[in-house]
């Protein structure tokens, strides 16, 4: 699978990314807010990762689509946006995102999201899109509220991110179709 934008190259990865992605994903300014990210962040980490979205793509129907975030200028993976706990009959699925540390204010996010959303809503014919932001991460409720997202409640101390073991509120916004 690979989608593209201006700047970005959304695609599959591939164990030749996995050194990319460990230098990116071993910053706990990254993962600090992630659920799932460890740290530190190793190859074996990258390596397991890049393995559990191969065969992610052969579920069928698809539960989740994880694309890697190459700058076309770099050839290289510098983060992952992807969709997880798609249900299709109910129309709906989950977003993440994270970039490496030094790509971020440069409005990659945005162009990645937007491409994803329209892939969401345009090929999948999803009807809700949903996010979970812990309360602290500001740039990502801003960014997210700057596409149109909608605040729809907080769920009190409900999730633990990997990376500090640290429990956080977690606000959830949704985008409708
Ligand atoms: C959140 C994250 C993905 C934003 O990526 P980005 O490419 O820097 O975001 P953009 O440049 O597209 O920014 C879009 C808007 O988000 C907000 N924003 C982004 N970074 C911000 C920051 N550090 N402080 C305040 N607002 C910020 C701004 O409103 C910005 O618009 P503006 O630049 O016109 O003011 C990035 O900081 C990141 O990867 N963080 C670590 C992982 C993470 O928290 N992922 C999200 C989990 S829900």
């Amino acid at each position: 699978m690979r989608l593209t934008t201006k700047r970005l190259i959304l695609r599959d990865i591939n164990l030749k990314d996995a050194g990319d992605i460990a230098k990116e994903a071993n910053n706990l300014k990254v993962s600090r807010y992630l659920l799932l990210l460890p740290h530190p962040y190793l190859l074996k980490d990258a390596k397991w990762f890049i393995n559990k979205c191969k065969k992610d793509t052969k579920q069928k129907p698809r539960k989740s689509y994880e694309f890697g975030i190459e700058l076309k200028k770099e050839k290289k993976v510098i983060g992952m946006v992807g969709l997880c706990s798609i249900d299709k009959y109910q129309g709906t699925a989950t977003l993440g995102l994270w970039l490496g540390q030094d790509y971020w204010r440069k409005g990659i996010a945005t162009e990645a999201l937007k491409k994803i959303i329209s892939f969401a809503f345009n090929k999948l014919r999803l009807r809700r899109l949903e996010a979970g932001v812990f309360t602290e991460n500001n740039p990502s409720y801003s960014m997210i509220e700057k596409l149109g997202f909608k605040l729809e409640g907080t769920k009190i101390k409900s999730r633990k991110a990997k990376a500090t073991g640290k429990i956080h509120d977690e606000k959830i916004y949704a985008l409708l179709k």
